[in-house]
């Protein structure tokens, strides 16, 4: 697996950390483009960055968590290169993996709990795209 890229905004901050112990629990690498404290702050000053690296292809996938999940998934969707899931259940993410190929997994800290948020993101880890008709669809998705 490549780097993973994330972000938050303050009502992500703490469910950010969370991922972070998580993917130094299991070896996985990671680059943290902030927020780095519960301070209030604008979701778009971090989304827009870690979308870039996205489409970029220096971290893949990432992961991004607001309050909701819809401010910061609103903004990473501006980037055409990005398909941005908000998930607050492992199943959404498993789909958003096999038929919207997601590549970056976002989720609403403030609706969530570890565990479930760790259930997400195991199954947005551990799912394949499955091509076919979900690629002709993707591919319609750019302006
Ligand atoms: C911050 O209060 C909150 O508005 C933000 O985290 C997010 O939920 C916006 O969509």
């Amino acid at each position: 697996m490549k780097t993973i890229g994330l972000c938050s905004d303050h009502a992500g901050f703490e469910l950010k950390e969370f991922i972070k112990q998580l993917l130094d629990s299991k070896g996985i690498a990671y680059k943290d483009f902030g927020t780095s404290s519960p301070d209030s702050c604008d979701y778009p000053d971090y989304a827009h960055p870690l979308a870039k690296a996205v489409e970029a292809n220096e971290v893949y996938p990432g992961i991004a968590i607001c309050g909701t999940g819809n401010g910061i998934a609103m903004t990473l969707n501006k980037h055409q290169g990005i398909r941005a899931a908000l998930c607050w259940h492992e199943e959404l993410a498993s789909f958003a993996r096999s038929h919207n190929d997601a590549n970056i997994l976002v989720m609403p800290g403030r609706f969530i709990s570890h565990e479930k948020a760790e259930q997400i993101v195991e199954a947005f880890f551990n799912t394949d795209f499955e091509g076919g008709r979900h690629q002709r669809r993707i591919d319609k998705i750019p302006l």
